[in-house]
């Protein structure tokens, strides 16, 4: 089956991810916001980088309207084609809308005030997760029906309604959260998932969520009381994870520079390592150089005590600090020339080279610059 997928707010970052679940020969980018997939199975709440995907329609759109079971329909369009536009995204609902209701069909439209109906419009409306509630996507010929749109309010939930929370150690959204751990683990179905830099504990609330066990472990003695607490707070309101079969959770203190772990078995990797402190302006370049030499030493020392605890061939995804500089780039953290010594290989994608994969909102100061390794 073939999926046409809308690309989240860094779109490079979304293609790998659906590299990673997919693989690259079934990833074609169409346009820098629109993607096309060829899997069975597209896990779409799993997927970080994803504002919408729809199953591509092979018949015409008239015909698939038309075998809907009985009911009244909801009915949105939008259309991502260059040159689209509210009036034909609206004159093409209306005319589908007049189709069906000539079969005696009860049709209520989505309003568009753009060529897209927005994801939250289409997220409060239910398009693509309910019966007859339907949002037909376009890209040129291209028609598919939408399976769902980026869930914003569970999201927001889990991201605010968390009792411990540490605005200085930063709050690692959990879409990117989500992003790194299929990055690491490449859609396995089990394992565990390790964040030597758990902090508040937000890649291992997710790790828990996508069916992985949690393992985390953080310098900070506050950081892992906050973690233990979030990870408490999530089981409680997820009957699922308290099954006797459901993932397991261990938190501890420990250095990642110099510490063993042994509480479980490390199948992935996926971190946020510590950004330093948060700056209020691009650091001059003097400072700039002292802060990425801090965090060069600290993924550097991390790397090499980890390396003879992992297998070969265990993958980690690493959010790393990006500074913004003067003329209004980011650069990172340089390390991708020593990983080789250190005993691993950077993965390379199809649709982004890994200097690509920045993940921060217009003019931020430390952004994240993610990494993805695997031991050899
Ligand atoms: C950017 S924060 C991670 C935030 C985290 N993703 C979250 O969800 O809250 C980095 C964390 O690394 C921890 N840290 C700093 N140096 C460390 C080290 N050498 N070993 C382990 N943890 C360290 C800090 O205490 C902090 O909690």
């Amino acid at each position: 089956m073939q999926y046409l997928v809308v690309l989240g707010r860094e779109p490079k970052l979304s293609l790998v991810e659906l590299e990673a679940l997919f693989g690259g020969k079934n990833v074609k980018s169409l346009t820098r916001q629109i993607a096309l997939v060829e899997t069975d199975n597209f896990p779409f709440a799993r997927l970080g980088g994803i504002i919408k995907a729809g199953e591509v329609i092979q018949d015409s759109v008239q015909d698939y309207l038309a075998e809907l079971p009985e009911g009244k329909i909801t009915l949105g369009f939008s259309d991502y084609s260059k040159g689209a536009s509210a009036k034909k995204s609206w004159q093409f609902a209306l005319k589908q809308k007049n189709l069906l209701k000539r079969h005696g069909r009860n049709v209520r439209l989505i309003p568009n005030s753009d060529a897209v109906i927005s994801s939250a419009t289409a997220h409060h409306n239910q398009l693509g997760e309910k019966i007859n509630h339907i949002e037909i996507l376009q890209f040129d010929k291209i028609y598919a029906t939408s399976i769902g749109t980026q869930n914003i309010t569970a999201y927001a939930k889990r991201d605010q309604q968390r009792p411990a929370r540490d605005a200085f150690v930063g709050m690692l959204p959990p879409k990117l959260a989500q992003i790194l751990i299929n990055l690491a683990t490449e859609g396995a179905k089990t394992g565990t998932v390790l964040d030597p830099f758990c902090g508040t504990g937000v890649v291992l609330q997710e790790a828990t969520l996508m069916g992985y066990s949690a393992y985390g472990s953080d310098l900070s003695e506050k950081m892992v009381k906050y973690s233990q607490k979030n990870l408490d707070w999530l089981s409680e309101k997820t009957p699922r994870l308290q099954k006797s079969n459901a993932p397991t959770v261990n938190i501890e203190l420990g250095d990642a520079t110099d510490h063993q772990w042994q509480a479980a078995k490390v199948d992935f990797v996926a971190s946020e390592i510590y950004l330093g402190h948060p700056l209020s302006a691009a650091p001059a370049n003097i400072k700039f150089k002292e802060l990425k030499q801090d965090a060069e030493t600290l993924l550097r020392a991390f790397l090499k005590n980890i390396a003879p605890q992992i297998a070969s061939g265990t993958q980690l995804a690493l959010a790393t600090p990006a500074w913004l500089r003067h003329d209004g780039s980011y650069k990172g953290v340089d390390i991708l020339d020593e990983i080789d010594k250190l005993g691993y290989n950077a993965i390379k994608y199809l649709n982004a080279t890994q200097s690509d994969l920045l993940y921060h909102r217009e003019n931020q100061i430390v952004a994240r610059q993610i990494i993805v390794l695997r031991k050899k």
